[in-house]
């Protein structure tokens, strides 16, 4: 999709597809009134008429209008004027583009983001508008034969119109930002949708060299089994010993600026497939571990947006990929192994075997001296207990790193919610005969992973952010969201300022 600002006169419009939002009381924005009246009076004739409740969400399609240079004309609720959250602007922009897709329409323009959003800038708006259109004409077609799919999307351009005192250079910048962010969202939307045969941690290393050979300052590297061996990650191994697929410790390093300046590291769990080991999960709904990659992929896509954007940054992705199932060669609940940083770590359930992976690739992480260290993983199912589905829980040994995580959550509604690593729930992780235990008991089951993690972060700041509520959607929608792509790459943006 080809996305563009539009600054001349209202009167001139001509397009196959004009977005208008209305509020409550058919109360139309300045732009709107505008058209309005260059249109004869059309629209507020049609609202009177239809008499919509205005309600965020709401939409009416005028799919054929009076000869004229529009051809159709979307009419989107935006509730009480000087009341729009965020929240239901977004609302109404989904309602809006699954709208916009059903239309034949090639070419667009949108005055949506006249309305005031509270506390949100027009950036934001833009950034939402070109974020949920991307999202909504995403397809997913790989393992689909063609007569599934149905047609691809019509749509090829959209234009916001702008009042002509707008700082242009300021929304082009968001609209090349937010333009990559949807395509690395993509991206990581279509490695999650992957089922566990094909997605193996071989594909997804091949798809982040892949993305290296697209780059130039991207170098994708990908160490082996033999190479985690002598590396000494003891933990991490333990996983794939069970598993027929070999694991893999993708490493991608994006060079933006000097050799000398310090990188960001991001880690991203990429557990292909989870059956929970020998402590064998559950049937129903088992399908949805081949969405426990999601972590891995968001980092990938990120790596990929950073390069895409030439951020003037250092930035390493590190993406730990292996399966979890049951087999002679598994973990067994009581086993311990040693971990890369010496801890031994006695495995009291073989289902918590992100941490194990990510532990080892935390300890790697520090040969590189970084800024900050974030990870991100499908990790437990606590924190979709603690959070549900909205935000990302959100854990660190540094609040100010866990500050500009927020923030960057903010700016682009992938949101994050902190919790507490206090010492106190360190308890809840004491074995009679390793140094550590894997799990902590049914309390606080996504602090103490995080718990866990943090003490093997001592070296460096580092944040944790547990996506297991945020990354996939579950139900008739299932489907990976490709988040948390938005908020890394916004965390990196606002770090290469
Ligand atoms: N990948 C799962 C976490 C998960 C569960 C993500 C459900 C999304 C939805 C993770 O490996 C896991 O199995 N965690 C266990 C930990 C427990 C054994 C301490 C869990 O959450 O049940
Ligand atoms: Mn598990
Ligand atoms: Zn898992």
């Amino acid at each position: 999709m080809d996305y563009s600002i539009k600054s001349d006169s209202l009167e001139k419009l001509s397009t196959d597809c004009l977005l208008l939002g209305f509020h409550s009381k058919r109360k139309l924005g300045p732009m709107a009134t505008a058209i309005d009246e260059a249109l004869g009076g059309l629209i507020s004739r049609l609202l009177k008429r239809d008499d919509p409740d205005g309600k965020p969400g709401e939409v009416l399609t005028i799919n054929l209008m009076p000869e004229g240079k529009i051809e159709r004309l979307i009419l989107v609720g935006l509730g009480k004027k000087d009341e729009l959250t965020a929240s239901s602007y977004r609302k109404a922009l989904i309602a809006a583009a699954n709208a916009l897709k059903s239309t034949a329409a090639k070419h667009a323009i949108s005055a949506l983001h006249e309305a005031d959003v509270k506390d949100k800038p027009l950036e934001w708006k833009i950034h939402q508008a070109v974020e949920i259109l991307e999202s909504t004409l995403y397809r997913y077609t790989q393992t689909k034969s063609e007569k599934d799919t149905g047609k691809p999307p019509r749509l090829e351009k959209l234009q916001f119109i702008l009042d002509p005192e707008t700082d242009v250079s300021v929304v082009e910048t968001t609209i090349r930002q937010s333009l990559a962010i949807a395509k690395g969202m993509n991206l990581a939307r279509d490695l999650g949708n992957l089922p566990g045969n094909i997605c193996t941690p071989a594909f997804l290393a091949e798809q982040a060299e892949k993305l290296g050979k697209q780059h130039k300052k991207l170098k994708v590297k990908i160490l082996g089994e033999a190479e985690l061996e002598e590396l000494g990650m003891g933990s991490f191994l333990s996983v794939s010993k069970g598993s027929r697929e070999p694991a893999k410790l993708i490493v991608m390093e994006y060079h933006g600026t000097t050799a000398k300046t310090k990188p960001h590291v991001l880690v991203g769990k990429g557990l292909t497939f989870d059956a929970g080991g020998i402590s064998l999960k559950q049937a129903g709904g088992m399908d949805e571990m081949k969405y426990d990659m999601c972590g891995g992929a968001a980092v990938i896509a990120t790596l990929g947006v950073a390069a895409e954007l030439d951020l003037p940054i250092n930035v390493v992705g590190l993406v730990p990929a292996s399966e979890n199932l049951p087999d002679g060669a598994a973990n067994k609940p009581g086993d311990i192994v040693t971990s890369m940083a010496g801890t031994t770590i006695e495995i009291l359930n073989t289902d918590a075997e992100g941490r194990l992976i990510l532990c080892d690739t935390l300890t790697y992480a520090k040969r590189y001296d970084p800024v900050a260290v974030i990870d991100t993983a499908t990790l437990t199912g606590a924190c979709i207990v603690a959070l549900g589905r909205h935000p990302s829980g959100l854990m660190g040994n540094d609040d100010a790193l866990c500050e500009s995580l927020v923030k960057a959550g903010e700016a682009t509604h992938d949101r994050v919610w902190r919790l507490p690593l206090w010492e106190d729930y360190q308890e809840q992780l004491k074995s009679n005969f390793a140094d550590v235990a894997n799990i902590g008991g049914p309390d606080a089951g996504a602090i103490t992973a995080g718990c866990f993690l943090l003490r093997f972060t001592k070296d460096f700041k580092w944040a944790h952010i547990d996506i297991a509520g945020t990354a996939w959607k579950t139900g008739n929608e299932k489907g990976s969201t490709g988040r948390p792509v938005p908020l890394l790459s916004q965390y990196l943006i606002d770090n290469a300022q």
